[in-house]
């Protein structure tokens, strides 16, 4: 399972980059606003950055919703850096965008999927990446694990090649399922990464040998 981080701020990505477990980054305009980035020079700027820091799919978002605007905003995204994944929304205007970019060779994320219908058109138009959101469907009492599964079904019943980012993933359980029910990413804060390694059994283990080392060694 592929772990990426799903922010914008640049300690953040260093530091989950610094573990070695890092696979790449997603963004979006929210995320972007929430560090201070505004203008165009200065979000190009930032994903070059991001680019620069992860060797891996740097997921940025379009501002367009019309197919023009998308391909638009899209190609200039894609030129910036190897990196770089257009994230599209899923709309029907996406929907044409991504199967532009697919014949084009374009990496491409399409993201706000909710529902199962939504990631076999996004599939079928060829998209790289498709992220349901589970923890906005959670928020709404719907199984965001239970979309997972379901995508998980119809992308194997076919063959299709578009992976499944799980996104809006808020806690180590969250990863644990997707996991468990074969999402080929995931993406999730710092934080969630961060407590997949804790344990308190660990610490008291820690604790112990450590005493008991200084026992004999002083
Ligand atoms: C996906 O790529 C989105 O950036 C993200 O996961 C949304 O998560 P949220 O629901 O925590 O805002």
């Amino acid at each position: 399972m592929k772990f990426f981080i799903d922010t914008a701020n640049l300690s953040d990505i260093k530091e989950a980059y610094s573990l070695g477990i890092l696979d790449g980054v997603t963004t979006n305009p929210s995320l972007m606003a929430k560090e201070g980035i505004a203008g165009y020079d200065a979000v190009m700027k930032h994903y070059l950055t991001i680019c620069e820091i992860v060797d891996g799919p740097v997921s940025a978002e379009v501002i367009a919703t019309d197919f023009e605007g998308m391909v638009r905003e899209g190609e200039a995204l894609a030129a910036l850096h190897s990196n770089i994944v257009v994230k599209i929304p899923m709309i029907l205007e996406g929907i044409k965008a991504i199967k532009y970019f697919s014949k084009k060779g374009i990496r491409t994320n399409c993201t706000l999927i909710f529902s199962a219908g939504q990631a076999l058109l996004a599939a079928k138009a060829g998209a790289t990446y498709i992220s349901p959101f589970l923890g906005r469907l959670d928020d709404v009492s719907t199984s965001g694990t239970g979309l997972i599964q379901q995508i998980r079904l119809i992308f194997d019943n076919y063959g299709f090649e578009t992976e499944i980012l799980a996104a809006s993933v808020r806690h180590p359980m969250h990863i644990i399922e997707c996991a468990e029910i074969g999402a080929d990413v995931m993406t999730g804060p710092l934080s969630a990464i961060k407590a997949l390694a804790n344990h308190p059994l660990t610490d008291i283990g820690l604790q112990q040998f450590l005493a008991d080392h200084a026992k004999v060694n002083g």
